[in-house]
C-alpha cells in the first residue's frame, strides 16, 4: 500500500512497568459530562477501513475520524476549550465571584463581567490554539495564542476567526511555548497549554482528560472483540497517553499502542531509546505541524514510558501517500492526522516489525485520523484536490 520508505522503531523495554496514575479516573468522568453537555456535542465516527486490513494482512482497521469533532477540524477540541471552562470557574471561584459557576454559566455569559478580565494564554503549532480560542470566546474571556514562525496563515487565520489575538515569535514550537510563559508570568495571564513541565501538570491534566473522550467513543463504537494494536501519533504525546490510559481503563489486556512521530521530530522515541526524558534539538522540521515538538510532556511520558509497547519514526512522503489513500475513500485526512496510519503500514508491510508488534492476520488495529484539513491550502497542494 506504501512505498516500503525507511522508518525506525523501537520496543519499548519498559511496557507494562506499573507507575503513577497520570489521569485519575473522576478527572475524565467530569471531563465526559461537561463535554458531552456542550451544545454541538456528537460523537465523530469509527470508520471501518476493510480494503486497508485486507493489504496490510490484518483482521479489522478502524479509524476514529476526528475531522468532524465540534466543526474545529480535530480532536484537539476536547482539550483546550474544556480547560478553559475549568480554569475559568477556578478563577471565579478564587476571586470570591462565584463559588460553583457551571459551564451552562459561562455559555450564558453571567458572569461575562468578571471573565472578560482573564486572558488565557498558549503556544500552539495551530490545533490546540483553535481550541483555546474558541473556548475563550464561548465561555467569554480573552485569548493570547503564540504560534511560531513557520505556522501557516492559513492556521494563523482559523485562530484568529475565533476573536483571539495571535502573536508570531521565533524559532519552534518549543521556543514558542517559553515565549507564552514569560509573557503570561509579566502580563499575569493564564497558561493553557497542551504539554506539561515540573510544576505545570493541573491544566495539561484537564486537556489530557478531555482527549481521553475520542478515545472512549471509539471503544463505545467498536464492535467486540477488542482491538488488539493501537497506532497514534505523537507530537508532545498528550493524545497518545490519553489514548493509552483509556485503553487500560477499558480493555484488559490493553492493546499494544505504537507511538508514531515524524523522523525530525521524534522526542518521545528519543525519550524512549535513553529511558528518560529527552528533547530533540534542530529545526524539527516537518509537514506534520501538529507533530513538530521536540520536548516531551511530562505527563505524557511518565503515561508513556511504560505503557507504550513501541515508538516509530516516519517520513513525512508517508503522510502524504497515507493522505491521498483516505482521500481515495472519502475520508479527509490532515497531515499530523494520518501519522498512525502511516507507521501502521509501514509496519504492516516490514517482517520484522510485524514480529516484533505481533501484527498478524488475526489483529483488530484501532487507528485516530487527528485532524482534516486544518490547512485547507496546504491540503489542496498535497493531495491535489480541494477538500471538498
Ligand atoms: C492533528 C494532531 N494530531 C496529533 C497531535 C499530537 O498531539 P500531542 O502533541 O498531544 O502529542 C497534534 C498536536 O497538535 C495534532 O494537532
Amino acid at each position: 500500500m506504501l512505498a516500503p520508505y525507511s522508518f525506525q522503531l523501537f520496543a519499548n523495554p519498559n511496557a507494562g512497568t506499573p507507575g503513577i496514575v497520570v489521569l485519575p479516573a473522576g478527572g475524565f468522568r467530569r471531563a465526559k459530562a461537561e463535554i458531552t453537555s456542550w451544545p454541538g456535542y456528537a460523537p465523530t465516527p469509527l470508520r471501518d477501513l476493510p480494503k486497508i486490513a485486507q493489504a496490510a494482512g490484518v483482521g479489522v482497521v478502524r479509524l476514529k475520524d476526528e475531522a468532524p469533532r465540534f466543526g474545529l477540524g480535530s480532536f484537539k477540541a476536547l482539550g483546550g476549550a474544556y480547560a478553559v471552562a475549568n480554569l475559568l470557574r477556578d478563577e471565579l471561584a478564587r476571586r470570591g465571584v462565584a463559588l460553583s459557576a457551571s459551564s451552562a454559566d459561562l455559555l450564558a455569559g453571567t458572569w461575562r463581567e468578571a471573565t472578560a478580565g482573564i486572558t488565557v494564554t498558549s503556544a500552539t503549532d495551530g490545533n490546540h490554539g483553535r481550541s483555546v480560542a474558541w473556548g475563550a470566546q464561548r465561555f467569554g474571556c480573552r485569548a493570547v495564542i503564540f504560534v511560531h514562525e513557520t505556522v501557516s496563515q492559513s492556521r494563523i487565520d482559523a485562530i484568529a476567526a475565533y476573536g483571539a489575538e495571535v502573536r508570531v515569535v521565533p524559532g519552534t514550537y518549543d521556543d514558542a511555548v517559553r515565549e507564552t510563559d514569560r509573557m503570561a508570568k509579566a502580563e499575569g495571564w493564564q497558561v493553557v497549554s497542551d504539554t506539561s513541565w515540573p510544576g505545570y501538570t493541573e491544566v495539561p491534566r484537564d486537556v489530557m482528560q478531555g482527549y481521553r473522550l475520542m478515545a472512549d467513543e471509539a471503544l463505545d463504537q467498536w464492535e467486540l472483540p477488542s482491538p488488539t494494536h493501537v497506532f497514534i501519533q505523537g507530537g508532545v504525546g498528550g493524545a497518545a497517553a490519553s489514548v493509552s490510559v483509556q485503553m487500560r481503563a477499558r480493555i484488559s489486556p490493553a492493546p499494544a499502542l505504537v507511538v508514531v512521530e515524524p523522523e525530525h521530530a521524534s522526542c518521545l522515541l528519543a525519550s524512549a531509546e535513553t529511558g528518560a526524558l529527552t528533547a530533540v534539538p534542530g529545526n524539527l522540521d516537518t509537514l506534520m505541524a501538529g507533530l513538530a515538538c521536540g520536548e516531551p510532556s511530562l505527563l505524557a511520558w511518565q503515561e508513556l514510558d511504560r505503557a507504550a509497547a513501541a515508538f516509530m519514526a516516519i517520513p513525512d512522503v508517508a503522510a502524504v501517500d497515507c493522505m491521498k489513500l483516505l482521500a481515495k475513500q472519502g475520508i479527509v485526512a490532515g497531515e499530523s492526522g494520518v501519522a498512525g496510519l502511516a507507521g501502521f503500514l509501514l509496519a504492516a508491510a516490514d517482517p520484522a516489525a510485524r514480529e516484533t508488534l505481533g501484527l498478524g492476520p488475526d489483529s483488530r488495529v484501532l487507528l485516530f485520523n487527528t485532524e482534516g484539513a486544518t490547512d485547507p491550502a496546504l491540503y489542496e497542494q498535497l493531495v491535489g484536490h480541494p477538500a471538498g
